[in-house]
């Protein structure tokens, strides 16, 4: 970590432009048109704020190219020169390893041995390359995408795989035999590997050369850990430079067609292979292209594979377009006749904005049948309304209003119907997470000794009491919690390990022992395991420092003690604008962390003694209600007590209490 630079393993992959001391360019993670997405050199971290993403370049190697941990040790390993000595692991790092790099090495031995049938065996030789040759692929392409032959045998790779020592499970978990392990899976067909992200053997599907229709065209490898269809797209590896650099994706439906692409200089398409769009591989393209576009055969089933799927796409905010290559003819066959260059010209002639070409085409279908009409209507409004972007939807709005003939207040209006509903589901699903700010109802009471408990005596005890971790609120008091509980580890993050002169002691030790009744109520969820991880920290007598956070083997903490730390100012301005609390530190925090800590400790204790006051008025109402005279008058002291506590932290703090 080190001898990493985050911004020269964010610029492999992603244009920065220096802004004072940080770089900025635009998120990879998600679209934007203006470019929110910061790293910062000195921290060694990158954060977007537009998407929240935040992390160091391990993380970011993981999130964007879908490396394991140890793959992204890996790659800046090689980046930088550095040797990796690999130490003997444990059992549990054994069986991971395992699980998904010998499933990796057994397809690569299969690739290898295929790829050994194809240019070095005779029937090798006569059968297969032939046919790749006929179909108009040179050797050069056939060797970039591995291409290769299984002989019509009843068990030669699994043979030759056991005489290499590979494991007969392991080639029966990549379906490369039958489940007994007495035959090959793949026989009399010609192969084409599937790659992972990064170029390795993740599957493969074969080919017949067959024209009984009896047997089935492609087969395929099953599914496994390392090998999830839905968010593959075959080609992604070769294709994902060109892609970033034309900033399109063209999407095709077969394995030929991305090869014959790409001989032919088109380099930027890759194979849905037969199935319609998920979401998983959308999100693979929108990370490489904002364009995509389908390239389809022109009969009327390629039309319809081509509508379906599609609004996953829009709503990836990927602008989709179509375009249909004269009948008879498939990306292949008019890439072999006609060559790259004219395939280029025909794209660009014959490709449609997706939402236009899907209502002129309806609407053709929809003549003169008011019914179908409306269905029609309803069916491209719904697509409209996947679009993130409202200027892109209200732009499709007029046009579409054209075509249909429906007026553009109506649209508008079942548009907007559309999206409050979308909103709705969203704001449900992000409420039901965990971690996330919530209206629920408060959980019962009881669990938190209140109030069937005796309240703590403030100024016996010296400490302050301990409140209810969930106070009886609405979203903003509970947005406060979090505001507050953030500052507090915030501290700890950044200043834990600095020492406090005036106290004798470290930040995180002064901060902890205030708070130390109160660690185990923490609300945010993440907040709350940084917090107790700090803690065991300094019970085990370890020093704390803000790069354990910032490069924790624990994404979350990574992720969320980089969002700490690259937004010093905005808990303070949070506070100004919502609750009205005067700035004390106007130095930044880096240079006046003694004062910040001691401020939000205090403004942690204000809050809870606010919560504490709130509880005790409803007892002392209640407590009148029922004439439990007794009662009352020991709860009226309770409150003065909490009041004269409260006023002294709250002028300390310089701000005034209102209620
Ligand atoms: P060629 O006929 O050799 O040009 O192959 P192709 O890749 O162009 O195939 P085609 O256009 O017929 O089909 C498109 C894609 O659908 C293929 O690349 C496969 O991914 C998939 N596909 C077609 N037939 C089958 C099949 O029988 N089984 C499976 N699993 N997939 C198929
Ligand atoms: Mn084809």
């Amino acid at each position: 970590m080190d001898a990493t630079r985050i911004e020269e393993v964010v610029g492999e992959f992603v244009t920065l432009r220096r802004r004072g001391a940080s770089m900025i360019g635009l998120c990879p993670f998600h679209n934007e048109k203006t470019p929110s997405f910061n790293v910062h050199p000195a921290r060694n971290v990158f954060k977007c704020f537009g998407c929240g993403k935040a992390g160091d370049a391990i993380s970011f190697l993981r999130e964007s190219e879908q490396l394991s941990y140890i793959e992204a040790i890996k790659w800046l390993a090689k980046k930088y020169n550095i040797q990796i000595e690999e130490i003997e692991r444990s059992p549990e790092q054994m069986a991971e390893m395992q699980a998904a790099e010998s499933l990796f090495i057994v397809n690569d031995f299969a690739q290898k041995h295929f790829e050994h049938q194809l240019f070095h065996t005779e029937e090798g030789k006569q059968i297969a390359l032939s046919y790749f040759k006929n179909r108009g692929l040179r050797e050069e392409t056939i060797r970039i995408f591995g291409l290769g032959y299984a002989p019509d045998q009843r068990d030669l790779l699994l043979r030759s795989a056991r005489n290499a020592g590979h494991a007969l499970d392991l080639l029966k978990k990549n379906g490369l035999c039958s489940q007994d392990g007495t035959r090959d899976f793949f026989r009399a067909r010609v192969m084409f590997p599937i790659h992972s992200l990064s170029g390795k053997v993740a599957a493969f599907a074969g080919r017949t050369f067959s024209a009984d229709k009896t047997v089935p065209k492609y087969v395929n490898s099953p599914e496994t850990e390392i090998y999830h269809k839905s968010k593959v797209l075959y080609g992604m590896y070769h294709a994902k430079k060109a892609m970033r650099q034309q900033n399109e994706c063209i999407l095709v439906e077969g394995y030929m067609d991305v090869i014959s692409l790409y001989q032919a200089g088109i380099q930027n398409a890759v194979a849905s292979s037969g199935t319609s769009l998920t979401e998983g591989q959308v999100q693979l393209i929108r990370r490489n292209a904002e364009n995509l576009t389908i390239l389809y055969d022109g009969d009327p089933a390629g039309i319809k594979a081509a509508l379906r799927g599609l609004d996953i796409a829009l709503e990836q905010d990927l602008n989709v377009r179509i375009a249909l290559l004269p009948s008879g003819e498939d990306p292949d066959s008019y890439a072999q006749k006609e060559g790259g260059v004219a395939l280029r010209t025909y794209i660009s002639e014959h490709a449609h904005d997706f939402i236009v070409f899907k209502a002129q085409l309806l609407s053709d279908e929809a003549k003169g049948d008011p019914i179908r009409k409306s269905a029609l209507v309803k069916d491209i409004v719904s697509s409209i309304a996947k679009i993130p972007d409202p200027i892109k939807r209200s732009v499709y709005i007029k046009t579409c209003s054209g075509l249909l003939q429906v007026d553009e207040d109506a649209l508008n209006a079942e548009t907007n119907r559309l999206l409050t509903n979308q909103i709705k589901k969203k704001d449900q699903k992000a409420r039901n997470q965990p971690g996330a700010a919530s209206d629920s109802a408060p959980p019962d009471q009881g669990d938190f000794g209140w109030p069937d408990q005796e309240y703590p005596n403030a100024s016996e005890t010296g400490d302050l009491p301990d409140a209810p971790a969930v106070a009886p609120s609405g979203r903003a008091e509970k947005t406060r919690h979090e505001f507050q509980e953030k500052d507090l580890v915030r501290i700890l993050v950044e200043h834990g390990h600095q020492w406090l002169e005036k106290e004798n002691t470290t930040v995180a030790e002064y901060v902890l022992a205030d708070i130390e009744d109160s660690i185990g109520s923490f609300e945010h969820r993440m907040y709350a395991k940084i917090v107790q991880t700090c803690y065991e920290l300094l019970l085990r007598g370890e020093k704390l420092s803000k790069n354990y956070f910032l490069h924790h083997d624990d994404p979350e903490i990574t992720s969320t003690a980089v969002d700490l730390v690259t937004s010093p100012y905005e808990m303070s301005e949070n506070w100004i604008l919502k609750w009205n609390y005067p700035l004390q530190n106007q130095k930044p925090p880096e240079l006046n962390f003694q004062e910040d800590a001691r401020q939000v400790l205090d403004r942690f204790k204000l809050d809870k003694l606010k919560k504490m006051c709130d509880i005790n008025a409803d007892r002392i109402k209640t407590a009148a209600q029922n004439g439990q005279e007794e009662d009352m008058f020991r709860f009226m002291k309770i409150h003065q007590k909490l009041n004269e506590t409260r006023n002294a932290i709250a002028e300390r703090l310089g701000t005034v209490v209102l209620r």
